[in-house]
């Protein structure tokens, strides 16, 4: 049988698989340079960041749109998706950054969004809700840049209700190809953009009993990826 992969190719995915081994965490963030970096972000984030991570917005909440309850946006940044979810849901918003949350609160009031139920500063590995508050909780382009995921896993799997649904939208890193050749060169500028491009899938799976029901890359140009889960229970 032959083997595609080359001796640099199959080195990565070992070095790979050790770092994911051993690091579960995001390295070199913690939560006061979260909230110093997005307080530098807040006021010019829309700009910035409207057109780029727009589809996979786009693409979360019509998901989110087909459920029904209430709704937990993790990471809801300045709340650029707010205004577009279902009026029929009841939607509440947390973030660490106060200067991100300070921009969603003046939007929720210039829009007259009154399906945004709160908006409260809070730790999304450290949720003050009660177990099974939430049919839907949704985190977009959040889960590579808090400390530890796998705790932010734990904590959206144990809020949402037994048969409610747990979706992420986010870049997650490529296997193989040119791609993960870009993302492991740029890995090494991480710590100064605030966002690791080196992310693989396995980081998020495996770690709580949700069930991944969709895997889909967004399109135009499929560098993001919105994942489905189901809470196991109904
Ligand atoms: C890249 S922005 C995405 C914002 C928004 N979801 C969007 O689509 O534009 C990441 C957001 O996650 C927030 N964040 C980072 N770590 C967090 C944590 N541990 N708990 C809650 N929010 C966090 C940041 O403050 C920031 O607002």
């Amino acid at each position: 049988m032959m083997r595609s992969d080359t001796l640099p190719d199959r080195l990565r995915k070992l070095r790979q698989r050790l770092k994911n081994t051993i690091d579960d965490r995001n390295s070199g963030l913690d939560d006061a340079a979260i909230r110093a970096a997005y307080a530098r972000w807040a006021p010019v984030y829309d700009m910035v960041f409207r057109a780029p991570l727009y589809w996979g917005r786009r693409a979360g909440v019509k998901r989110v749109n087909e459920f029904s309850g209430s709704v937990l946006e993790a990471g809801v940044g300045t709340g650029m998706a707010l205004p577009h979810y279902g009026k029929h849901l009841k939607v509440t918003g947390i973030d660490l950054s106060e200067a991100m949350l300070a921009k969603a609160e003046s939007r929720v009031r210039g829009g007259g969004l009154d399906n945004v139920d709160g908006l409260l500063a809070m730790d999304a590995g450290n949720l003050a809700f009660p177990d099974a508050s939430f049919d839907v909780a949704i985190a977009m382009y959040v889960i590579t840049v808090v400390p530890d995921p796998v705790k932010v896993m734990k904590e959206l799997e144990r809020v949402t209700k037994p048969g409610g649904h747990v979706i992420l939208v986010n870049h997650f890193s490529a296997e193989e190809g040119l791609r993960a050749q870009a993302e492991n060169w740029l890995e090494r500028y991480a710590d100064k953009v605030g966002w690791n491009p080196v992310f693989p899938k396995a980081r998020v799976l495996g770690h709580t009993n949700l069930v991944l029901e969709e895997d889909s890359s967004i399109p135009p140009f499929g560098l993001f990826t919105m994942m489905t889960f189901k809470k196991p229970g109904l």
